[in-house]
C-alpha cells in the first residue's frame, strides 16, 4: 500500500514561520502532504519560504501577521480559510523569549512583550481557528516549553507565560473535545534557534549547563520539533487531546 503522509489533503495554519521551528514545520508539513498558510512578520522571509515550498510540489502561501494585533490575526486565518476552503490544522508557534535578568530588575515592557506575543498572542490565534474548525473539527498545537513545565532562575516572564500555554491549551481541550477539535501542547527543549542559539551565545555557560541536564546529551534541531508537532497534529493522533508532550531529550525526566 503506498506510504499516506501524515497530513495528506489537510490545510495547516502555521504561525512563526519565518525561522526555527515555525520555518522547519512548514518544510515538514509540507512533505507529509499538507497545505500550509505561514503566518509571521517577516515578509520577505516567507516569501522566500513559500517558494521554496512550492518547488517541491506543495500548495502553499504566506501571511503577514503579528499574532498580538487581533485583527491581523482574523485577516490571516480568514484569508487561509478563503485559499485552501477549510482550516484542519493549526501550529501556534509563535513566541519570543527572555532571560538573562533577575526578576526584581527586569523591566515591565519585558513582562509586557513575553506575556503579549506568547499568551495573548495564543489567545487570538485559538480564538480564530476554533470558529473556523467548528463545523468540520481539527487539531491544534500550542508550542510551550520545558519553561512551562519547570522553572530555572533569570528567566519568570517567559516561565509564566509558557506556564499559560499549557494551561489554556487544557482549558481549550476542554471545551472542544466533544466538537471534534483535539488541542494539546508541545514542549521543546533547547533547541538550535535564532532565539536560543543568541541566547547561548550571549551567556557562555548556559550551553554546556542544558546538554549536561537532559538524557540525550545536546541541542535539539529545529526539524525535530517539527516531526513531533506534525505528528500530534495528524490523525495519528487520534486519542491525543489536553496534553504537553515533552521533546525535549529527557530534560525533564530528572
Ligand atoms: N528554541 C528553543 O530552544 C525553544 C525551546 C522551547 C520552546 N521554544 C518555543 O518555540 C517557538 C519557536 O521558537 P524558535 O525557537 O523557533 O525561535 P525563532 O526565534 O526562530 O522563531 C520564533 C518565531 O516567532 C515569530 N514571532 C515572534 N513574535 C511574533 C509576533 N508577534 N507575531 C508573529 N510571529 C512572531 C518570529 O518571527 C519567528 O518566526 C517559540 O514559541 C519558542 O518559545 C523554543
Amino acid at each position: 500500500m503506498r506510504y499516506r503522509g501524515l497530513l495528506e489533503g489537510k490545510h495547516a495554519f502555521i504561525t512563526g514561520a519565518s525561522s526555527g521551528i515555525g520555518a522547519a514545520a512548514a518544510r515538514v508539513f509540507c512533505r507529509e502532504g499538507a497545505a500550509v498558510t505561514l503566518a509571521a512578520r517577516r515578509e520577505e522571509r516567507l516569501s522566500a519560504l513559500v517558494d521554496e515550498l512550492r518547488a517541491t510540489g506543495c500548495e502553499a502561501q504566506y501571511v503577514v501577521v503579528d499574532v498580538v494585533r487581533k485583527e491581523q490575526v482574523e485577516e490571516g486565518v480568514a484569508r487561509a480559510v478563503e485559499r485552501f476552503g477549510r482550516l484542519d490544522v493549526a501550529f501556534n508557534n509563535a513566541g519570543v523569549a527572555a532571560a538573562g535578568t533577575p526578576m526584581h530588575m527586569m523591566g515591565d515592557e519585558v513582562y509586557d512583550t513575553v506575556m503579549d506575543v506568547n499568551v495573548r498572542g495564543m489567545w487570538n490565534c485559538l480564538r480564530h481557528e476554533i470558529s473556523a474548525m467548528l463545523d468540520e473539527g481539527g487539531s491544534i498545537v500550542n508550542t510551550s516549553s520545558t519553561a512551562g513545565l519547570v522553572a530555572t532562575p533569570v528567566a519568570a516572564p517567559y516561565i509564566a507565560a509558557k506556564h499559560a500555554v499549557i494551561g489554556l491549551t487544557k482549558a481549550v481541550a476542554t471545551e472542544y473535545a466533544a466538537r471534534g477539535i483535539r488541542v494539546n501542547a508541545i514542549v521543546p527543549g533547547a533547541t538550535h534557534s535564532e532565539m536560543t542559539d543568541a541566547w547561548m551565545a550571549a551567556f557562555p555557560g548556559v550551553e554546556e549547563e542544558l546538554v549536561r541536564a537532559a538524557l540525550l546529551p545536546r541541542i535539539a534541531e529545529p526539524e525535530e520539533i517539527a516531526e513531533a508537532a506534525a505528528w500530534l497534529s495528524s490523525d495519528r493522533a487520534s486519542f491525543v487531546v489536553g496534553a504537553a508532550m515533552p521533546v525535549d531529550g529527557g530534560w525533564t525526566v530528572r
